[in-house]
């Protein structure tokens, strides 16, 4: 399987913070946001990934990141040059996937809650049709919205719907089968013009291959799109990582745990780093 963050977009919310460098490495408290999207790939053991950045950004991302290698990893990049839409990363990403199945995460999107891992699982071991979670939220005007019949089907999907069916959101985190270069080939660009992953979903759901997976209340998803909403996930970070003595969504950690990289790796990463509170809670878990 393999793994698409969707790390363009313009940000203009955000701005003047993220007028000179990508909304998407701004940090969330200790690390750049998208450390939290990636750490959901690698979590449902993503190793592969593209990352879709826009053209003045790819460098910023290229010397965050490099080659993944660090990490037991494997990272490419690829420029989109025009905002076409979120469902434009398949046509995209086609010959990265190279007839695989894929997951795709928005890289403003921040996932946290026990019981992630399981759902992720369950996800990527599906071999045909798609997963999409969703979470309640209390502004429905704002997302892509899921209807559910009595049986708790799904039974329509609405991008940004003026009149909302539910309260149900679907979070900005998907994974298809081999289908979906196929399914994104045959999506019209909507109103505002843009490749509407909303669209791609319904193709799914036409078909009857569309999977909805709740995240339950207790679950944290994470709005990362205005100056509030930024500080509040760094809050949020902060106050859950002081607590718990944890790190949440720590590449290094993840790839350790996951056997991507062996814990003597792990320790001739971290020699030329600087000793920051970050840098020593690794060094502590190859001492644990
Ligand atoms: C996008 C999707 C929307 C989804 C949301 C999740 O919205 O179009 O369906 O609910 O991401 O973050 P946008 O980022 O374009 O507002």
């Amino acid at each position: 399987m393999k793994g698409i963050v969707l790390a363009g977009g313009a940000g203009t919310r955000l701005y003047p913070a993220s007028l000179p460098i990508s909304k998407i490495l701004l940090p969330i408290y200790n690390k750049p946001m998208i450390y939290y999207p990636l750490s959901v790939l690698m979590m449902a053991g993503i190793r592969d990934i593209l990352i879709i950045t826009n053209p003045e950004d790819d460098a910023n991302f290229q010397k965050l990141l490099g080659d993944g290698s660090q990490w037991g990893m494997h990272f490419s990049y690829k420029i989109q040059h025009i905002k076409k839409g979120i469902a434009d990363a398949f046509l995209l990403g086609e010959d990265f996937i190279e007839g695989d199945s894929s997951a795709l995460i928005l890289g403003d999107n921040i996932f946290y809650g026990s019981g992630f891992e399981q759902l992720l699982k369950e996800a990527s071991h599906q071999t045909q049709g798609a997963t999409v979670f969703v979470y309640e939220t209390s502004e429905p005007e704002r997302f892509g919205i899921v209807e559910f019949d009595e049986e708790g089907q799904a039974v329509s999907l609405e991008e940004k719907p003026a009149h909302p069916k539910s309260n149900f959101a679907v979070t900005g985190l998907y994974f298809y089968d081999n289908q979906v270069v196929h399914y994104a080939k045959q999506l019209k660009p909507s109103a505002r013009g843009e490749l509407e992953i909303t669209d791609l979903n319904k193709l799914y759901l036409a078909d009857k291959k569309l999977r909805v997976a709740r995240l339950e209340r207790g679950f944290a998803w994470l709005d990362t799109g205005t100056h509030e909403t930024l500080l509040q996930a760094a809050d949020f970070v902060h106050s859950m990582q002081l607590n718990q003595g944890i790190e949440i969504a720590s590449p290094e950690e993840i790839a350790l745990q996951k056997g991507f990289i062996s814990p003597a790796q792990l320790s001739a990463y971290l020699a030329d780093k600087p000793k920051n509170s970050y840098y020593q809670y690794l060094a502590r878990l190859l001492k644990n």
